[in-house]
């Protein structure tokens, strides 16, 4: 069996950078499913279908050409890295999200990804919906504070103005919605290990998944 480190854990924890980084480490296959979720919204989008017409972007997500590589995405051909990160696409993905057809469509796409030597999978129903089964299970979190303060700094370095504040009641508002919803809320699952990086760097937050995947 090709072994899976399933990493999931709110917007803005770090998970996504942590789980690259343990994958590049290790040698092992990296999937954003966070991206998948995009994806099907900005193609949603251009096909000027709504983000909650259920069988259409069910369709939408079973259909999408879409080539990974390291920092690139392409749909149909089309660098989308940028597009997907825009703030109306992550309205969106969050809407498609909650769809359970839509979610059903993307399970095969996600588990095509678990390929030797490994894979390193970042989300938010990796250990308790789409890799079971994964060797390790980590719970990555923050303090809402704490990753609002990131997404903050992520924003003003890529030279985007932006203000605490409103990012902060966002974050909470995203929390929420990620937490209350019927279909795949965010949770801890039972047999992941806890890591809260509200006070330690993120070098720290990878050491600490690779002594756990070691061990
Ligand atoms: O971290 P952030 O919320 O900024 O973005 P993301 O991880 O790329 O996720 C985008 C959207 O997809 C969010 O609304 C998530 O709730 C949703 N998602 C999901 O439902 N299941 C996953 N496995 C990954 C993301």
């Amino acid at each position: 069996v090709v072994p899976v480190i399933a990493i999931d854990g709110p917007s803005a924890s770090g998970k996504g950078t942590v789980a690259a980084r343990v994958a590049a480490t290790l040698g092992w296959n990296y999937l954003d499913s966070g991206a998948l979720y995009r994806l099907t919204a900005l193609a949603a989008q251009r096909a000027g279908v709504a983000w909650d017409d259920e069988p259409a972007v069910a369709a939408i997500a079973a259909g999408l050409d879409v080539v990974f590589a390291e920092g690139s995405i392409r749909l149909a051909g089309e660098e989308v890295e940028d597009a997907i990160r825009q703030e109306e696409i992550s309205s969106g993905a969050s809407q498609v999200a909650v769809l359970p057809s839509v979610r059903a469509a993307l399970l095969f796409r996600q588990r095509a990804f678990c390929r030797a030597p490994g894979l390193v999978a970042d989300g938010r129903d990796m250990a308790s919906v789409v890799f079971t089964d994964a060797a390790l299970k980590v719970f990555l979190t923050a303090s809402v504070e704490a990753r609002a303060e990131r997404r903050y700094k992520q924003l003003m370095a890529k030279g985007i103005a932006a203000r605490l504040q409103p990012l902060l009641l966002e974050m909470q508002q995203r929390d929420d919605r990620d937490r209350g919803r019927s279909v795949a809320p965010l949770q801890q699952d039972a047999n992941a290990s806890l890591l809260d990086t509200t006070d330690i760097p993120i070098d720290v937050a990878v050491a600490r998944v690779l002594d756990w995947a070691r061990a």
